[in-house]
């Protein structure tokens, strides 16, 4: 993340961290506003000696209440593609470009509300920290949001995925955007061309 101006989560993350320590230090961050709304942070899940780490926008409402990233819809989907790529998910770690749901509330229903760059550079240091504590061989991008965390600049995911970035990276789609897509066409497009950006991570 070459583009955090601000100090965000800086002061709450532990200079020498642990996968463990990050964990146990993230729920008092207050880094931005995002605390407050959510029910508690997320933080990751996975080894943290995976070779393959993959980076999602932000917890969703399922996410926000078990306090575990990717066990909603877009975890599910996530799975079937990893496993379509031959890849283990238990093997992989999942995290999230920032760590609390951004929501709006629409009579009962918590709607996803998409992160500001103020907010991926906010959270930026406990992504930064996970990335130098787990030294992954390559680091899957998922979406747009979770791109620009990454690499630090705006990206475009249909013109930059497909392919092994310098220093290991790799952007493909968000599996919500191809939740979305379930029913119609283009979905099974969407899928194998997940499928396939996974593949080129696979060991
Ligand atoms: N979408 C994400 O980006 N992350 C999650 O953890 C769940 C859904
Ligand atoms: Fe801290 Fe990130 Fe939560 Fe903001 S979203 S309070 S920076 S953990």
């Amino acid at each position: 993340m070459q583009d955090s101006a601000d100090q965000g989560a800086a002061p709450w993350v532990p200079p020498t961290p642990t996968i463990a320590g990050l964990r146990a230090a993230a729920p008092a961050c207050r880094g931005c506003e995002l605390w407050a709304p959510a029910t508690q942070v997320v933080f990751s899940r996975g080894p943290s000696d995976a070779s393959i780490v993959l980076v999602g926008e932000q917890p969703g409402d399922h996410e926000d209440l078990e306090g575990e990233p990717f066990v909603g819809p877009a975890g599910r989907l996530l799975s079937d593609a990893l496993r379509a790529a031959g890849i283990d998910e238990d093997a992989v770690y999942l995290t999230n470009a920032v760590k609390h749901f951004r929501f709006e509330e629409r009579g009962k229903r918590r709607m996803h509300k998409t992160p500001t760059v103020t907010h991926l550079r906010a959270c930026g240091p406990w992504l930064d920290a996970e990335l130098a504590v787990v030294r992954p061989r390559v680091v899957v991008a998922l979406g747009a949001s979770a791109a620009r965390a990454v690499l630090g600049r705006s990206v475009g995911v249909t013109r930059e995925r497909g392919r092994i970035l310098d220093g290991g990276y790799l952007v493909t789609t968000h599996p919500s955007a191809v939740v979305r897509l379930r029913g119609r066409d283009g979905f099974e497009s969407a899928f194998d061309a997940l499928v396939n950006d996974l593949g080129l991570a696979a060991p």
